[in-house]
Order: structure tokens, then C-alpha cells, then sequence
């Protein structure tokens, strides 16, 4: 096998062969399973969306519905898990509330078979139902409440809205919330996925495998931007103030949350979809002065930098979204998380189809031969 060149960050470098979802920078394509991701928004729904990534076909009505009854019938989380996170930090960030909450989950399914289907579809249910059971009930007990039950009677989008919200949402929110979710539900090997392939190889329990994820999302150059890029429309506060900003930004040489890609060098198409939803929601609403922002940003950055293919990303628009639902900025990551899910969980499956250890080699650049040198002698 020919040794390749080092690439920092493994620009370009395969990771793995897989059949689960496809990216095309230049055009601004992206696929689940050979699906347009602008088919699967106008169509489908989160669940059959995570079951076409997860086994490859599209269910069977039947399959369909016992898919989302047996969701449906695990969303409830042990008291046990609940009590421990009243135990956390009300200061602490969300995504490092699910990150554990996602890992003590494995405490209590025992590890089995990994190559028993029944076990593999038990944890599949299980994650899809808990995760967003989890993301809503930190919020609740951060604030001093006890947690909202799920509501069977509520399908997965409504239902996570409900429980946040203690409130029914209006069809058309929860509509386009579970849409948000098909977005993000998987983006070939990103940094999280990544983790969650290395973690997958070890044959660890899909537990361990999602908490690594989530871990790895939660960075503000991964899935943690869409936060970011709230606290930078509020910075801006008007549309006067854009271009400004954005060049002092450019003169510091920092980056503006939101925008670029390591694969797409044209507007990521997620983003397109997310602001024709954002575009629907303040119609619906009422309009938002941060989206007025966002669209003089976007044009403002490709003036500046689309010459360079730095376009808005699938966090741009997202956060705008999320905040007009009233959903408070630092679950954002967090929804991110309970969408990826299903990406994840598709990846571990296609890992142990064909698994071998993750173990990549280093170029070593340190020193040789040091003498051990006495502590008072430093
Ligand atoms: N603002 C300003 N300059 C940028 C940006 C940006 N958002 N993105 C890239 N560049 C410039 C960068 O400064 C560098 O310039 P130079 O060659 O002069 O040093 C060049 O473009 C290449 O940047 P890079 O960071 O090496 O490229 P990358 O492929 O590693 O970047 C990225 C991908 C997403 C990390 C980067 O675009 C970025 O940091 N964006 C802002 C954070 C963000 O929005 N992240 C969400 C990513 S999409 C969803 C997800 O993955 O979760």
C-alpha cells in the first residue's frame, strides 16, 4: 500500500468506503442513501428519513409503524437518570449534560451481541427515543422543574417541542422543526461521525459510541457554530452594522461563524432549505430583525469571500430558526445532536458490517536520545 502524504486535519484522506449518504462540494449536492436531501425535506419525516440512513431502504408502511410505535413506547428515561441529572451543574452546557446522560445510558442495556440485528434495532429505538427525552429534560431541571413526560399521542418533532415547551406546539412549528431534523440527520465523515466510526471499531457499546459523538459535535467549529452565530447577529444588532463588522473580522483574520466548509465551495444546499423554512416560520411569526442581518451578512461574505467558495453553512440559518421557535440558544447543539443520531447510529452499523480497528499511523517530529535529567538539576 502506497504511504501518503501527511495532511493536516486529514483533508481528503478517505476514512472509511460507505454507502449512507453523499456529498458533492462543487455542486452543492448532498444524499442519504442516493435521496436528495431537498426530496427527503419536502417529503419525508425525520423517523423514516433515520430509517433509510440507519438500513439502507425505505421502510414498508408496517415497518414504518412499528419503527415509530416502539419509539414512541421507549421515549420514557429511567427515574435513575433523571435523578442524576439533578445532580449536574444548572450552569452547565447542555451538550455536556447529554454527552453523560447519553454514556450513563449504557450502564443500564447490557452489552451483548453486536452481531444480533434484534439487539442492534433495540438500540437504535432506544437512542432515537431517549436523546431527545434527555435534551428536554436538562432544561427543565436546570431551571429547578421536574422534567415534562412525553406525550405518546405527540409524533417525534411535536412531541421533543412539547416536552420543552409543556405546550402542544402549532403544526406548522413542529412541521418544520422535524425538517430541521432531516437536515441534520447525517453529513458523510465529519469530525463526530469520525469519532463515532473510531469509537464503533472498538467494538464498544452504541452508548459509548453516541457520547463520543456528542462530544466531538459539541466544538464551535463542528456543530457548536450555530450558537455562535446568534451571539454574532446580536453583536451586530443592525444592518448598518454588517459590513463593518464583518471587515473588522477579516482584518483580525477570524473566522465568521456559519460560514465555510470543508466540503462545499458553494452555499451549503442545507442552508438553502433551512432559509426558505426560516422565511415560512416569519410569515407565520412575524419577522425577526436578525434574519434582515443574517441576509445583508450572507451578501456582504460572498462579496468579500466567495471568491474563496465561503458560503453560508448548514449553521447559518439554523440558529435563526431555532430562535424564532423561542428555543434557547444553547439547546441548539443539542437539537443538532438528536438529529445526528440517526447518522451516527447508521455509521456504527455499517462499521461492524465490515469492522477493522481505527488505528492510523503518526509521522513522530520529537526529539531522540534525551539524557533523564534530576528534578534539582532543571
Ligand atoms: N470566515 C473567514 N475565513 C474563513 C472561514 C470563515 N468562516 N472559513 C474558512 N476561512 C478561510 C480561513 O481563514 C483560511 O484562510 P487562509 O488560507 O488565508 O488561512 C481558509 O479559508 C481555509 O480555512 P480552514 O479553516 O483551513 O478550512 P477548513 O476546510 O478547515 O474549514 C471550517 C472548515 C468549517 C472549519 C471553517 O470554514 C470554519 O471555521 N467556519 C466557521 C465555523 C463554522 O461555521 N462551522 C460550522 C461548519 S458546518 C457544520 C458542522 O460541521 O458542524
Amino acid at each position: 500500500m502506497a504511504v501518503c502524504d501527511y495532511q493536516i486535519g486529514l483533508e481528503g484522506i478517505p476514512a472509511a468506503q460507505s454507502k449512507i449518504s453523499h456529498v458533492d462540494g462543487q455542486e452543492g449536492i448532498l444524499e442519504y442513501r442516493g435521496v436528495s436531501i431537498q426530496a427527503l425535506a419536502q417529503s419525508s419525516s425525520f423517523l423514516e428519513t433515520a430509517y433509510l440512513l440507519i438500513w439502507g431502504d425505505f421502510p414498508q408502511e408496517a415497518e414504518l409503524e412499528d419503527f415509530k410505535h416502539d419509539i414512541t413506547y421507549h421515549r420514557r428515561v429511567k427515574y435513575r437518570i433523571r435523578d442524576m441529572m439533578k445532580c449536574f451543574p444548572e450552569s452547565g452546557h447542555p451538550m455536556d449534560a447529554l454527552q453523560a446522560s447519553a454514556a450513563a445510558l449504557g450502564l443500564f442495556y447490557s452489552r451483548r451481541a453486536l452481531d444480533d440485528p434484534a439487539y442492534i434495532r433495540a438500540a437504535v429505538v432506544r437512542l432515537l427515543a431517549k436523546i431527545p427525552t434527555m435534551v428536554a429534560a436538562f432544561q427543565h431541571i436546570r431551571k429547578g422543574n421536574d422534567p415534562i413526560q412525553p406525550c405518546d399521542d405527540l409524533d417525534y418533532a411535536a412531541n421533543f417541542l412539547y416536552m420543552l415547551n409543556e405546550q402542544t406546539p402549532d403544526p406548522l412549528l413542529a412541521h418544520i422543526f422535524d425538517i430541521c431534523l432531516i437536515l441534520h440527520a447525517e453529513h458523510t465523515m465529519n469530525a463526530s461521525t469520525f469519532s463515532a466510526r473510531v469509537t464503533s471499531s472498538t467494538l464498544t457499546d452504541p452508548y459509548a459510541i453516541v457520547a463520543s459523538a456528542v462530544g466531538t459535535l459539541a466544538g464551535p467549529l463542528h456543530g457548536g457554530a450555530n450558537e455562535e452565530v446568534i451571539s454574532m447577529l446580536e453583536e451586530i444588532g443592525s444592518v448598518e452594522n454588517v459590513q463593518p463588522y464583518v471587515d473588522s473580522l477579516l482584518a483580525r483574520k477570524a473566522k465568521i461563524m456559519g460560514f465555510g466548509h470543508r466540503v462545499y465551495k458553494v452555499k451549503d444546499p442545507r442552508a438553502t432549505i433551512l432559509q426558505k423554512l426560516a422565511e415560512q416560520l416569519f410569515d407565520k411569526l412575524g419577522g425577526d430583525k436578525y434574519y434582515d442581518i443574517a441576509v445583508e451578512m450572507e451578501r456582504v461574505v460572498a462579496d468579500r469571500l466567495g471568491h474563496r467558495g465561503i458560503y453560508p453553512n448548514v449553521d447559518f440559518y439554523s440558529g435563526l430558526v431555532y430562535r424564532r421557535m423561542g428555543i434557547p440558544t444553547d439547546l441548539f447543539t443539542p437539537i443538532f445532536a438528536i438529529a445526528r443520531v440517526a447518522g451516527w447510529l447508521a455509521h456504527w452499523k455499517e462499521q461492524l458490517e465490515a469492522n477493522r480497528i481505527y488505528r492510523p499511523s503518526q509521522i513522530y517530529i520529537g526529539d531522540h536520545n534525551r539524557p533523564y535529567i534530576p528534578i534539582e538539576e532543571r
